[in-house]
């Protein structure tokens, strides 16, 4: 399979740029299934979970153009309620096309969501969450069907603050002829910028970035142009690649009020960090500080989609770090590859050591997820010799054209297919 080919050993210098967030376009993307007519979504990353979704959205009957980061969705006519598994099982978000679906159609056919190997991502939130707004299901042969015969009001009071469950329930919610309040929500910028997007089209929700979110339902939504934020994964990520090989990088578009956690770690691990309007300024001058325990957290915690990344930086720091993962169970698997690098990581469940060395060294490498790779590219760059990262496209599904952003910051990096 296609890899990246990485020279390391260089500092980074230069202004790289962010595009927009995946995680917040996918359910936007979703939810203009919910509103009737020609949709424009701006700042659209060119990554293939966006691709794919677009599929998506052809099947069931939408015109669709994409080009310049922007992503034209006629929904119109919306003439097949069935997700197949095909779609379904290539990534975790083709989930919230079931509540896009209940809300337009009142019924949705998807198969059951795929997604990374970091863990068994089950859909029980969403189901139960559903079944409480009204929605009855049934399985066969590998699909779900959902109908909602007669919505209700809901009060949903989820386990645990999901973010796919709270925007899948947002979106269902929103179209509906009762009011539907969720509990313990999730808190990311993106489920803000969903609240953000679907009162745009005329909805009637609040608390997006609270732990209690209120919506009351509305016969339709309308058609919109909207501007999709900028990914504070995608920024943390690069600001990691600089903090990990040393440098002084301006990242463009990047949002510091939305990664207050990578923020604190990278200045904890000796980075200096200045926050502009535009963007942030990360310089790394001195020796790489170890950190005692990281934890990752729903937001506003540390993020687990920064988890892989910063470890890679900690395998280079002047000490001992621990790096708890508590949101999904098998998070780990770049730990291995790390090793072969000449990392000293050990984990045991979801705790890992990582003890500081003077240096990595470039290897064949494999990578077996989208943020696990990401950190497999920062211990490339700033490896001495030269990385080979196997099956590179997990990382082309969360960033758009990662080898050129990093090229225009100094780095040795090439795609080879
Ligand atoms: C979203 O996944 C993101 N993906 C993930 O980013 C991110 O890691 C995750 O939120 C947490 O922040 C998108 O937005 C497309 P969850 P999601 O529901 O919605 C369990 C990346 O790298 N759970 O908050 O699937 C689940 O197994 C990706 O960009 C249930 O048990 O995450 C996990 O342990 C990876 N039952 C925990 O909750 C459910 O019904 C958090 O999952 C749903 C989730």
């Amino acid at each position: 399979m296609g890899g990246f080919a990485i020279k390391g050993g260089k500092c980074l210098n230069g202004e790289i740029e962010v595009s927009g967030s995946k995680n917040s376009v996918l359910p936007i993307l979703s939810a203009t299934v919910l509103l009737k007519g020609i949709n424009v979504i701006k700042n659209c990353p060119e990554i293939s979970d966006v691709l794919e979704t677009l599929e998506i959205l052809k099947t069931l009957g939408c015109n669709v153009e994409f080009s310049n980061g922007i992503a034209i969705i006629d929904s119109t006519n919306i003439s097949n309620n069935k997700i197949e598994s095909e779609f379904s099982e290539k990534m975790r978000s083709s989930i919230m096309f079931m509540g896009a679906l209940l809300g337009r159609l009142n019924e949705a056919i998807t198969g059951y969501p795929g997604g990374c190997e970091i863990g068994e991502r089950p859909i029980d939130f969403h189901l139960k969450a559903f079944t409480k707004m009204g929605v009855e299901f049934e399985e066969f042969g590998g699909y779900i069907k959902a109908v909602r015969n007669k919505s209700k009001f809901a009060e949903i009071n989820l386990d645990f603050p999901s973010v796919g469950a709270t925007e899948n329930i947002m979106i269902l919610a929103s179209v509906s002829e009762f009011d539907t309040i969720i509990y313990n929500s999730a808190k990311e910028p993106e489920i803000i910028d969903l609240q953000n997007f679907l009162n745009k089209a005329g909805a009637k929700i609040k608390g997006a970035g609270s732990d209690i979110i209120y919506i009351k339902g509305v016969k339709k939504l309308n058609p919109i142009e909207y501007t999709v934020l900028s990914d504070r994964i995608e920024a943390g990520t690069f600001m990691c690649a600089v903090a990990a090989t040393g440098g002084k990088v301006f990242v463009k578009n990047a949002i510091g009020d939305d990664m207050r956690q990578t923020i604190l770690r990278l200045s904890e691990i000796g980075c200096l960090i200045k926050e502009y309007n535009s963007g942030i300024f990360i310089q790394r001058k001195d020796l790489i500080r170890p950190i005692n325990i990281i934890r990752t957290e729903p937001y506003p915690g540390f993020p687990t989609d920064m988890q892989a990344q910063i470890m890679s930086v900690l395998t280079l720091a002047q000490g001992t770090s621990i790096i708890i993962e508590t949101v999904f169970e098998s998070r780990f698997k770049h730990i291995l590859e790390l090793c072969k690098m000449g990392a000293d990581i050990s984990y045991d469940g979801r705790t890992a050591v990582v003890k500081g060395v003077k240096n990595l060294k470039g290897t064949f490498v494999n990578c077996k997820e989208l943020r696990g790779g990401a950190a497999l590219i920062i211990a490339g760059l700033v490896a001495y010799g030269e990385t080979f990262i196997d099956n590179s496209i997990y990382i082309k599904r969360g960033y758009s054209n990662i080898e050129d952003k990093i090229k225009g910051i100094g780095g040795d990096i090439s795609y080879k297919e």
